[in-house]
């Protein structure tokens, strides 16, 4: 018999629902929140709202999308942390009431371990032992990935995440939130032609809020001696500090395979988006010998089918959690 699995993503500000049949996703669908972009960053109360308005359009979709009815459901799975708390919250709330009331198991997910598990949801899958740079709005990790169930980090960053430092430069360049996916754009069409110091860290580490400030001082600076710096530079700006934050963050996925010797290398995360990682991560990977996982553009933001993906191998091992379980803002790794 079939294992279907219903879950669900509510950590930030997109609501996510997918259907996923014996590891395979059938639907997955996002309900993109566009009430924050005039506010420059997510406004949590905001998001939660918007989760509760949307939960159930999306799971109603996923599932008309997969031509199943809930009876078909074996168990519903939903991100418990890390996020916002009022956003897990909707999506927390709701996977214990439908497991309740269909009288099946429930599975609670982490999010960044379902970011890595994203390359599960489609083919060709990396081959354990692999190196995973999780790369979104809030993390920033490279991860050993031993198993699905066993993964840990072997550094990570220790303060702001690369998506924040795409979105606060992003916010200096008056461009809408979130500006990754617009810095990415408009950096095809500069040139390196800006200095900005790489974040050099210990270990496997990282550090954005350097290069923050460096960023912020630099812009002060010349737009004090040209008003319209930021308008006719802004191609050859993007440029240099998309390539900033890619350079700091493959120097770290190097040392990583060198110490490691793991030759097996994947990226996840809404980062994970942006051309010039990829394109860096291929080139990488064809001068040293890596064998290079990137998620398709669906996979690489928050979904659900991640979720899902992550909640199947929970299913097989018979991990489920009980009606008494809560969301979990800090979710340890
Ligand atoms: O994984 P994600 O969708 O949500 C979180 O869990 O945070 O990641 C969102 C982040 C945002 O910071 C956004 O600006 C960034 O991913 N992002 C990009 C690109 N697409 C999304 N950053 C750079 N280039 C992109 N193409
Ligand atoms: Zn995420």
């Amino acid at each position: 018999m079939s294992i279907y699995i219903l879950s669900i993503e509510s950590s930030c500000d997109d609501t996510s629902a997918a259907i996923i049949k014996d590891g395979e996703v059938l639907s997955n669908v996002v309900s993109v929140q566009t009430a924050h972009a005039e506010y420059g960053g997510v406004v949590p109360e905001l998001a939660s709202r918007e989760h509760q308005m949307h939960i159930i359009p999306v799971v109603d979709a996923a599932l008309k999308k997969a031509e199943i009815s809930t009876s078909d459901l074996s168990a519903i799975a939903f991100t418990r942390g890390p996020g916002l708390l009022g956003s897990l919250i909707v999506g927390v709330t709701f996977a214990k009431s439908m497991a309740l009331s269909l009288d099946i198991p429930l599975i609670d997910v982490h999010h960044m371990h379902a970011h890595v598990l994203a390359h599960f949801s489609e083919l060709p899958h990396p081959k354990f032992p692999f190196l995973c740079l999780t790369v979104s709005g809030g993390h920033t990790q490279i991860i050993r990935v031993g198993d699905p169930l066993n993964m840990s980090i072997l550094g990570q960053t220790l303060d702001d995440a690369a998506g924040e430092a795409f979105d606060k430069t992003g916010k200096m360049l008056g461009l809408p939130y979130p500006a990754g996916p617009q810095i990415d754009k408009l950096a095809k069409l500069g040139e390196h032609k800006f200095q900005f110091p790489v974040p050099e860290m210990k270990e496997l580490n990282f550090s954005f809020s350097g290069l923050k400030t460096s960023i912020l001082y630099f812009l002060r600076d010349q737009m004090k001696k040209d008003p319209d710096f930021i308008k006719n530079e802004v191609n050859n700006i993007c440029t240099s500090v998309q390539n900033t934050i890619i350079e700091s963050l493959m120097r770290k996925v190097i040392k990583a395979s060198v110490d490691t010797g793991i030759t097996e290398i994947a990226i996840a995360g809404g980062v994970s988006a942006n051309s010039g990682l990829r394109d860096r991560l291929i080139a990488e990977s064809e001068s040293r010998g890596w064998n290079y996982h990137i998620p398709s553009f669906e996979f690489c933001r928050d979904n659900a089918g991640m979720i899902g993906t992550a909640g199947y191998y929970k299913y097989l091992k018979g991990e489920f959690c009980g009606q008494d379980i809560t969301a979990e803002p800090r979710m340890v790794f």
